[in-house]
């Protein structure tokens, strides 16, 4: 298990399908979670390790307020782990709406933009810290019928690349995760007769971004990490 013992990660879609598996992972692995989403609350995880604070991320001033309500409590933020994001799609470019794309933005462009901006200037300060953002194999390789999603997350990848190249005189290393379809329950709702033998396993995912926070992948840095499995 990656030494991470004693940090303090933010991780945002902490209650998510991929975000609980990263939150149990870290509090496993002796780590104190801050745990953001809209709807969190402490009993998400009872634990003595875990806080909730609840954040839309849309929204900046409250991206912000969540950096500063965290620093505050927990003295510092070590990691990030930006895992919150969703999808829409479904059809072509030229029938996709106004509101498809701006909530794809929205999601998973602005957001990032957000939380990144919030996170970068106390770990500067510190002279130390961890980005973690969990992509999408979509981000490098668009496919048809999802060029809102696609775009997001290609947006997602050149904002961490760029926090990585801007802060890597600071101590913080900044990478992205890209996985294929992951195996989680709403997947799996969504589509039961699926192979969720080829799926992503949430844990594996959460494996990689605990070594990505750990102190030995401290020259890793503006890497975009694809974790397709079997759907190579
Ligand atoms: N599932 C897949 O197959 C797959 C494949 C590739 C990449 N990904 C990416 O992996 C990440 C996790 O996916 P998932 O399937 O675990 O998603 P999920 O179950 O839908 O979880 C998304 C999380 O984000 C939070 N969230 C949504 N909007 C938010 C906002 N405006 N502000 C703050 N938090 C917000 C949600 O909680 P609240 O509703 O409480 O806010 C939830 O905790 C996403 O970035 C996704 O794009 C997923």
């Amino acid at each position: 298990m990656p030494e991470i013992a004693g940090q303090v990660v933010l991780i945002t879609g902490a209650k998510g399908g991929l975000g609980s598996s990263v939150t149990r992972a870290c509090l496993d692995a002796g780590a104190t979670v801050a745990g953001t989403s809209r709807s969190i609350a402490n009993a998400d995880f009872a634990h003595p390790h875990f806080a909730a604070v609840p954040a839309d991320l849309s929204d900046p001033a409250a991206a912000q307020h969540l950096v500063d309500t965290v620093i505050q409590s927990l003295g510092r933020i070590d990691s990030l782990i930006h895992v919150a994001g969703g999808f829409a799609g479904g059809a072509p470019i030229h029938q996709t709406d106004e509101a498809t794309w701006d909530s794809m933005m929205n999601l998973n462009a602005r957001a990032a933009f957000h939380i990144l901006r919030a996170v970068i200037p106390p770990m500067r300060k510190a002279g130390t810290g961890r980005i973690v953002a969990i992509g999408s194999r979509a981000g490098v390789q668009p496919a048809v019928n999802i060029s809102a999603y696609s775009a997001s997350k290609a947006a997602l990848v050149s904002l961490v690349q760029t926090a990585a190249l801007e802060n890597r005189d600071a101590g913080i290393t900044a990478n992205a995760i890209l996985p294929g379809t992951i195996d989680t329950q709403a997947n799996r709702k969504f589509d039961p007769t699926a192979g969720g033998e080829t799926w992503i396993a949430p844990e594996r995912l959460a494996a990689l971004a605990l070594f990505l926070i750990s102190d030995a992948a401290a020259q890793i840095t503006g890497a975009a990490i694809p974790v397709y499995g079997a759907q190579l």
